[in-house]
């Protein structure tokens, strides 16, 4: 079945992530080896940010052109979301110019009135409830490290933030095991647990929720984490800063998972806070494949919503 939209990995089934995941690896080698693949000769996409990007916004609009098509970047003051004018009429207007629109946006509702409205696809480049094209890189970078998903253990440690979700979701589509450990007042909204629940009972992932980051990681052979203060979040960044601080991704918690694990962030990291510096730059840190992985991963997304033919 093909999709008309990507708003979250959980609306898609785990055959379907797998093509993409496959899909993303045979553009990744053509790139390298300099072989062309325009399957989206002419395309165009429109990126709405209500929020700031450097990764969302450059692999995308590389990601088109690459393809063979063309992205272009509305910032927030430009169109003014659902302020200067109503999100469906933005939505509407936009499907008779474009072939498909990514947008950052703060409420996950807009995203999904413009999904609605559109009549083009929609791929979410983050919302304040969850991330999947992060987690399309992430699952990729770890299927690149570990030959699979199916199994690896992901100890995701701090905020139980819009990464956090998307992360848990691909690690119960995929069969990885999730566990997260968080402080008390910043855990996953229940509603994206559940879901994940149903899921992993599916795949065979297990999914653990503790305080403690040092029993998280026991075992893991990835650790991940992310800013203590998101975008939107700005004025908790005291509160947050002191609350998050036990959760510090630092060598003593690298040293407590298996030998093998590999450090996870999707950036911007805070060095000095949620990641130390040791550990981010250190052997163990994929931080940057995996930044560079967000380029792949959304062309095979482009290519499977907006392409009329694949590879
Ligand atoms: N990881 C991520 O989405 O980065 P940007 O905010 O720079 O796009
Ligand atoms: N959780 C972070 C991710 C940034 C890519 C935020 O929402 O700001």
């Amino acid at each position: 079945m093909k999709h008309s939209s990507f708003l979250s990995v959980t609306d898609y089934a785990a055959d379907e992530l797998s093509y993409l995941f496959d899909l993303a690896i045979e553009l990744k080698k053509k790139l390298k080896s300099g072989q062309a693949a325009p399957l989206l000769n002419g395309k165009t996409l429109a990126m709405i940010f209500q929020k700031p990007s450097l990764r969302t916004r450059v692999s995308f609009e590389i990601g088109m052109r690459q393809l063979g098509g063309y992205a272009f970047y509305l910032s927030p003051d430009e169109i003014g979301l659902g302020k200067r004018e109503a999100i469906k009429d933005v939505a509407q207007v936009l499907a008779g110019y474009v072939d498909g629109i990514m947008a950052r946006v703060f409420s996950h509702d807009h995203l999904v009135e413009l999904a609605e409205y559109a009549r083009i696809p929609v791929i979410n480049g983050l919302s304040d409830f969850n991330h999947p094209c992060q987690a399309m890189a992430d699952g990729l970078t770890i299927l690149e490290e570990f030959g699979t998903l199916k199994g690896i253990n992901i100890a995701y440690v701090g905020d139980g933030n819009n990464v956090a979700v998307s992360l848990m979701d691909i690690a119960v589509k995929m069969g990885a095991n999730f566990t997260i450990a968080n402080p008390a007042g910043y855990d996953m909204p229940e509603e994206a647990v559940k879901l994940a629940q149903t899921f992993a009972k599916e795949s065979g992932s297990r999914l653990r929720f503790e305080r403690d980051p040092l029993t998280a990681v026991k075992g893991a052979n990835v650790i991940y984490t992310d800013t203590w203060v998101s975008m939107g979040q700005e004025s908790e960044k005291a509160e947050r800063e002191k609350i998050f601080l036990p959760y510090q991704v630092n060598r003593e918690l690298v040293d407590a998972a298996e030998k093998d694990c590999i450090v996870m962030h999707c950036l911007p990291s805070h060095r000095g806070q949620e990641i130390t510096d040791e550990v981010q730059d250190g052997p163990r840190s994929r931080v940057f494949p995996e930044a560079h992985n967000r380029l792949h991963a959304q062309k095979a997304v482009l290519a499977y919503l907006l392409g009329d033919s694949m590879m």
